[in-house]
């Protein structure tokens, strides 16, 4: 659906990719970890189209993927950004509607945001609160059933579970589950390395913008290096 092939970007003179190549198929969740400033955030950029590759190309369902992001809204490619940058003087309402504006207004955007309820009961309750006076967890899920407004068939994920406790993340978690059961192939970013390697059919770690392994997300769990890097546990100690 998606493939990466041997992309470096620059910012400025600072190499934050180094020649990356991911791919991802339909219907996957594909987690990619990886330490602060490995290249996760850069690279989920690159494939909304705001960042360019200074060489390498990217790939969408056999058409090459422009580095424009609008081109790259249109073909069904959605992100959830880090820090979920909400409208805050808009309500909850609005939000949704806002993460629809690519489509006719028709009778299926009810049917869209009562999927979204489905998913995040809390916003239904919540409909006509300002943004900015959810709780961190409630914007993620705002976030979240935003960006599903646009019915998307590729949905990036960048540090969904930041700052949440842990209760919530569990919950966002069980969230990108069900949204790729309703259909929509997701990639995320994740610091939370061990449930998103959990829930991953494959992974990638990273590591100064280089790709330094990869994997199904038990083979990528299992890995000593790993164990011991992200998830606390000693090396040999497994
Ligand atoms: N706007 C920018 N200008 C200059 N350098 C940047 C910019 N954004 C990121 N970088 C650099 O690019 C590298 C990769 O950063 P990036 O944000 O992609 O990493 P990350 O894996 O998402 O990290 P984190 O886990 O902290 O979110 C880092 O060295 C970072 O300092
Ligand atoms: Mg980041």
């Amino acid at each position: 659906m998606l493939t990466v092939d041997n992309v470096s970007v620059f910012y400025g003179r600072i190499c934050a990719l180094d020649r990356v190549s991911i791919s991802v198929n339909e219907g996957e969740i594909v987690s990619i970890i990886g330490p602060n400033g490995a290249g996760k955030s850069t690279l989920l950029w690159t494939i909304m189209g705001v960042m360019k590759p200074s060489s390498g190309s990217l790939w969408w369902r056999g058409e090459r993927l422009q580095s424009v992001p609008s081109w790259v809204a249109a073909r069904g490619i959605s992100m959830v950004p880090e820090r979920r940058r909400l409208f805050d003087n808009l309500t909850v309402r609005e939000n949704l509607l806002i993460g629809a504006y690519l489509r006719q207004w028709d009778s299926s955007m009810k049917e869209d945001m009562e999927t979204v309820f489905r998913l995040f009961p809390v916003l239904k309750e919540r409909l006509n609160q300002y943004a900015g006076t959810l709780s961190g967890g409630e914007q993620q899920m705002l976030a979240i059933g935003r960006a599903m407004m646009g019915r998307p068939a590729l949905l990036l994920f960048d540090e969904p579970s930041l700052g949440l406790a842990p209760a919530l993340t569990s919950e966002v978690f069980r969230a990108i589950q069900r949204i790729r059961e309703e259909g929509t192939t997701c990639l995320l970013a994740e610091q939370n390395a061990f449930k998103a390697l959990e829930m991953a059919d494959r992974a990638y770690v990273m590591n100064v913008g280089r790709v330094a392994l990869q994997g199904s997300g038990k083979e990528v769990l299992a890995n000593p290096e790993v164990r011991a890097a992200y998830l606390g546990v000693k090396a040999g100690s497994l």
